[in-house]
């Protein structure tokens, strides 16, 4: 039996925790645990799927501890991992990330875009006060972020903690996107091997092959030039993501030497995605209508049962497999591969050294590890010197409380155009971001 851990769930209010912990069941032998610690600092929001939770673990996890505190030091004083996905601000920050920028006909993502900033600056402040609080503790817990924007998240977590080894930044995206080109090539996820380059949220997947070395790469390029591209759960997609995957369709018509994340459309279909946004409905609305009120429709049905018995229990996501997958590679050293972000040192070589680069590579005891991804070409190279350097100046923005660098920084991304664009977006960010950040 494998040794077992202790775990904090951080920002455990999240809809996505209830799909988390089965995960966690589905996985008990794999990665034990002894103590799940339910954390967060909305009580109300918890409450919501505490029910659930408690009686899914009572019924398939029944020797493990089980606790739900709004205590930040309960939370993180003794404890093997963190498993943060916390979002600053909640959905109604979401909201004004994604307007505000469409009020200037720009593109109203969380993540891309000008939204991405907003929600960048708030984000690591609050992260950054995490990792204190946890290594006030100890330097050995292990913090999983899954909060975002990671590329943000994780460069300003690089400058400010730099000897920090057990800080770990994770995207499910190309691992979503695995999972999608392994039902095209009707084959199982963990026999595909990839090759992939870029920044979070701004890469490419260049070469894949099967378990027996055989390059797919070229009949998944075919099948995704002449076939509309699906997610592998598209039923359960809401219609927006669903039109995020035709764009790379679309992308691909162009340029088809690589197949490109979902969120490299932000970058190059502005005009088609702003007019087919709604400034008064976006993403956040959308989730809060479909996935949101799904589950906690389905949690408010556990309150006041003792058992699970007319309930399903939630699994399989892409987010939670991906949580503990990793988890469990690193307490096992099992060197698993998966695509991950780490500090460059070479691993592209023709680019800047201290960024934060998604490529493939494995995870074990001392963390992820890239492998060499050698040179990229200038097309590539010149949309991620762009990026990072927007990234780069949102980050020193963000500890040097300056507006300069945020001018800088939003009149660089590519979702923003121009300089009087990038100041009439920043401005109303600060107008709505009261004490999340300030600059002078
Ligand atoms: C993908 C990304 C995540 C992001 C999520 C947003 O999984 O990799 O970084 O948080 O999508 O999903 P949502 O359903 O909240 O729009
Ligand atoms: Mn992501």
């Amino acid at each position: 039996m494998r040794k077992s851990h202790t775990i904090t769930i951080s920002g455990a209010g999240s809809t996505r925790v209830p799909a988390l912990v089965g995960t966690f069941v589905e996985f008990r032998d794999r990665f034990p645990v002894s103590k799940f610690i339910f954390y967060d600092i909305d009580n109300e929001r918890t409450s919501k799927t505490e029910a659930y939770i408690r009686l899914a673990l009572k019924t398939y996890y029944s020797d493990a501890e089980v606790i739900f505190t709004t205590d930040e030091d309960l939370a993180y004083s003794k404890t093997d991992f963190v498993f943060c996905q916390m979002r600053v601000g909640k959905s109604e920050m979401r909201s004004y990330d994604e307007k505000i920028p469409l009020k200037y006909g720009l593109v109203g993502q969380e993540t891309c875009g000008a939204g991405g900033f907003s929600y960048g600056m708030r984000s690591l402040t609050a992260m950054i006060d995490m990792v204190k609080k946890v290594r006030s503790y100890s330097a050995e817990t292990w913090i999983l972020n899954y909060t975002n924007p990671a590329a943000i998240v994780a460069y300003g977590l690089q400058k400010v903690f730099p000897e920090d080894k057990r800080i770990l930044n994770l995207c499910d995206q190309p691992y979503s996107l695995m999972r999608s080109f392994a039902k095209i090539l009707k084959v199982d996820q963990k026999e595909l091997s990839a090759r992939y380059f870029g920044l979070n949220h701004f890469g490419w997947f260049t070469a894949l092959t099967n378990r027996q070395g055989k390059d797919v790469f070229v009949e998944l390029k075919e099948y995704l030039i002449n076939h509309e591209f699906k997610p592998y759960n598209a039923e359960q997609r809401a219609k927006s993501w669903l039109d995020t995957y035709v764009r790379v369709n679309k992308y691909m018509q162009y340029i088809d030497e690589y197949i490109p994340t979902t969120y490299i459309q932000y970058y190059f279909f502005q005009e088609e995605i702003v007019a087919e946004s709604n400034p008064n409905y976006t993403r956040v609305d959308e989730s809060f209508d479909t996935r949101e009120k799904e589950v906690w429709d389905l949690c408010k049905r556990a309150e006041g049962k003792t058992d699970f018995k007319d309930l399903v229990l939630l699994n399989d996501s892409v987010f939670g497999n991906l949580m503990v997958e990793v988890a469990e590679s690193i307490a096992y050293d099992l060197n698993e591969e998966f695509i991950v972000l780490v500090q460059n040192n070479g691993l592209i070589d023709n680019f800047e050294e201290d960024a934060i680069v998604e490529v493939a590579g494995t995870i074990g005891k001392d963390g992820p590890k890239g492998y060499p991804y050698g040179p990229i070409k200038t097309f590539y190279k010149g949309l991620m010197e762009n990026q990072y350097a927007y990234e780069r100046l949102t980050v020193e923005a963000c500890l040097e409380g300056s507006y300069v660098k945020a001018l800088q920084a939003l009149s660089l991304n590519r979702a923003v155009n121009g300089l009087e664009n990038a100041k009439a977006v920043l401005d109303d960010f600060i107008e709505v971001s009261h004490d999340y950040w300030k600059l002078k």
